[in-house]
Order: C-alpha cells, then sequence, then structure tokens
C-alpha cells in the first residue's frame, strides 16, 4: 500500500535523480567547453579574385594560388604553451602575406608570449588592427548580458599595446589602424586599409576612404569587429575582400544540422597543419568547385555549431567564414582564444584560415 510517505520519498528521489543528472550533463558541457579550447584548426578556402595572368606575371604558375593566412583573437594569457606552438606551426603553410584582425590579448603580461607564437610569422609581410581587448585588460562578464547581445563598454588597466605594435612594426607588419598601404608581397600587389575597432566606435574610416589602388592585384580592408556599417563602406569603394575576427564564431553555439557541401570534404576543418599542407595541390580543381556562381559558396567553408549571438552587427549566418556581403567578400574568423573570464568554447574550433587567392576562370571564347 503507498503511503504518503512513501510517496514523499519515490518524489524526492526523483528529484534527486533529476538534479544528479543535471549537474552531471553541465560539467559534461562545461569539460567539452575546456577542452575545445585546445582543439586547434586550420580551414582552407579559396578565392578565385585575381586577374587572370595574375600568377603568371608573378611566376607563381606553379603554385597557382597567393596563400593569406588570417589569424585573430589570440587573447593571449601567459602560460599558454599549446596555443603558442600550434600558431609558430602555421609558418608551414610558407604565407604570402598573414593578416592579424586583433585581440591578440587577454592579460597584461602576455606581449611577450604573443612575440613568442607569431615570431616565424613576423619574417612574412603582415598587415594588422587591433581590438579593444588589445587596448584594455579583460574584466567578468556577464554571460546573460552576452547572450542578450547587450554591449559592454571598453574598461579595464591599459594594456601594453604600444610595445606590442612597435615590436609588430619592427618586424616589418604593417599598422592598418586608419592607414592605407600599398606594397607587393612575393609578387602579389596588394593594397590595404583598416579602421581601429568599430564595436566601440573607434572607427573613422573618413581617414581611409576612397577606393583601391586600381592597379593592385587584391584589396583587403582589415576591421576586428565585422560591423556592417563599416564593410558597407569598404563595398562603396570597391574593395574585394575584408577581414574580421570578433565573434569567436559564436563561442557557445548549439548543434545544427551540417548539410555536406561538395568540395570541403577534401580539407578537414580538423586537419592538423601539416596534414593540410600534404594535400595542397588545389588550382586544378577551382573550376568545378566553384562553377561559375560563386556568390555564397563558401558559407559552408568554416562549419561552427548554431551561433546565438555574433556580439556585433553581423548576421549569425555570417558569424564565421567566408561570405559575400553585397559585392564584397568577407571573411571572419573563430579567432584563436576567447576572455579570461569565458575559457569556453562550445562547437567553435579556435582557428586560423588560410585563404588561397586564386585567378577568375577565364571566359570561355576570350
Ligand atoms: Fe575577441
Amino acid at each position: 500500500m503507498d503511503t504518503g510517505k512513501s510517496g514523499l520519498n519515490r518524489a524526492l528521489s526523483v528529484l534527486g535523480v533529476s538534479a544528479g543528472l543535471g549537474v552531471g550533463a553541465g560539467a559534461a558541457v562545461i569539460g567539452h567547453g575546456l577542452a575545445e579550447l585546445r582543439r586547434f584548426t586550420l580551414h582552407t578556402v579559396e578565392l578565385p579574385v585575381l586577374q587572370p595572368g595574375t600568377l603568371a606575371r608573378a611566376g607563381r604558375e606553379d603554385e597557382g594560388f597567393f596563400t593569406v593566412l588570417h589569424l585573430s583573437d589570440l587573447h593571449m594569457i601567459p602560460g599558454q604553451r599549446a596555443k603558442q606552438q600550434w600558431v609558430q606551426s602555421l609558418a608551414e603553410c610558407e604565407p604570402d602575406l598573414v593578416v592579424n584582425t586583433g585581440d591578440n590579448l587577454s592579460d597584461a603580461h602576455a606581449v611577450p608570449e604573443v612575440l613568442r607564437a607569431l615570431d616565424p610569422l613576423l619574417n612574412t609581410p603582415g598587415l594588422f588592427v587591433f581590438g579593444t581587448n588589445d587596448y584594455f585588460g579583460p574584466s567578468p562578464v556577464n554571460p546573460a548580458n552576452y547572450l542578450l547581445g547587450k554591449k559592454r563598454k571598453a574598461r579595464g588597466v591599459e594594456l601594453p599595446w604600444k610595445g606590442m605594435r612597435a615590436a609588430f612594426v619592427e618586424r616589418g607588419w604593417r599598422d592598418c589602424t586608419h592607414q592605407r598601404h600599398e606594397f607587393s608581397a612575393n609578387g602579389l600587389r596588394v593594397a590595404a586599409a583598416g579602421v581601429d575597432d568599430p564595436h566601440h566606435n573607434y572607427d573613422d574610416y573618413g581617414s581611409i576612404a576612397g577606393a583601391p589602388n586600381a592597379q593592385a592585384d587584391i584589396s583587403i580592408g582589415l576591421t576586428h569587429s565585422p560591423e556592417p556599417r563599416v564593410l558597407e563602406r569598404f563595398e562603396a569603394d570597391g574593395y574585394q575582400l575584408t577581414l574580421s575576427g570578433h565573434t569567436h564564431g559564436g563561442q557557445l553555439c548549439l548543434p545544427r544540422v551540417r548539410v555536406p557541401w561538395p568540395g570541403n570534404s577534401r580539407f578537414s576543418s580538423d586537419s592538423r597543419v601539416s596534414d593540410v599542407l600534404a594535400h595542397a595541390s588545389v588550382p586544378e580543381e577551382i573550376p568545378n568547385r566553384w562553377g561559375s556562381g560563386v556568390a555564397g559558396s563558401l558559407s559552408a567553408a568554416q562549419p561552427t555549431g548554431h551561433a546565438l549571438v555574433t556580439n556585433c552587427g553581423i548576421d549569425a549566418a555570417r558569424v564565421s567564414g567566408m561570405h559575400r556581403f553585397g559585392a564584397l567578400w568577407m571573411h571572419v574568423s573563430n579567432g584563436l582564444g576567447t576572455s579570461k573570464f569565458v575559457p569556453q568554447r562550445i562547437m567553435s574550433k579556435p582557428s586560423a584560415t588560410r585563404i588561397l587567392l586564386t585567378e577568375t576562370p577565364r571566359v570561355s571564347g576570350a
């Protein structure tokens, strides 16, 4: 016979089991999120934007592409040796150009370790802009505000960004913060410009406004945060490509149903740098992979989970990877770190991206 006391005991035991399962599931998610911080990934994306004949002029027909290595959001904390070693290994890509879109720091004492991680890449022509996390130390965040998309004020102790900037410039990287640059990188003629972090309204596009040099092979705009108002200006001025970070790919994502995209299977997003390089005979496949209409076709190139927020004005569908923004190509990096107060990544692996610039297919009969 069921007494009131035994019914209460059963209810309490069900509640206890449920609570235990909830705590267990929560611990599993947190454990996964911590483990994901070290699952560094190299993405590879092909972008056929060069005029036919560019590779021949530069003596690069054999390679078939120029490589732009895009890094962002290192958020370095002293002692992150695995991250430093992985970033150092990216030099194996032998990039023609390195682009760093900011948020290198998450600690006032991390500049030496950022420079150690980037050291082999600082021998390559490079471009950079900073994010507010280069200027100010991190502060605790309310996760609810993050998920609600509430913007935090830039605050905290000032970080030693000036010394980091000086070290980058001394090694030959070009600061694109409100500056325009024209130069040649391994035969690729580059026109580039950038703005300071628009997420906190530090941007002054007017100081770099105007069309890029029409003689350039590639024109690149840099903005730490992919704010639409800045992308619109780059597009209106005729830039071909913008590079950004900031979103961390959504950082805390939900599962999504993955739609296979032919051509993305060749380079596993989980590949180690050396694995990717071992399969790098790409150019002859580009016409088949891209066809003639390329708009939007790269959107599956940097898989993440379903982003809940982008932490900026861009929509969740363009939280990471290569996408169209009108006539512009925009690439958003997942980044390689997180704020030290939110050391979690879920379905948004830390990553860098190798962008292979190739020639547009010749029009038949031309
Ligand atoms: Fe960041």
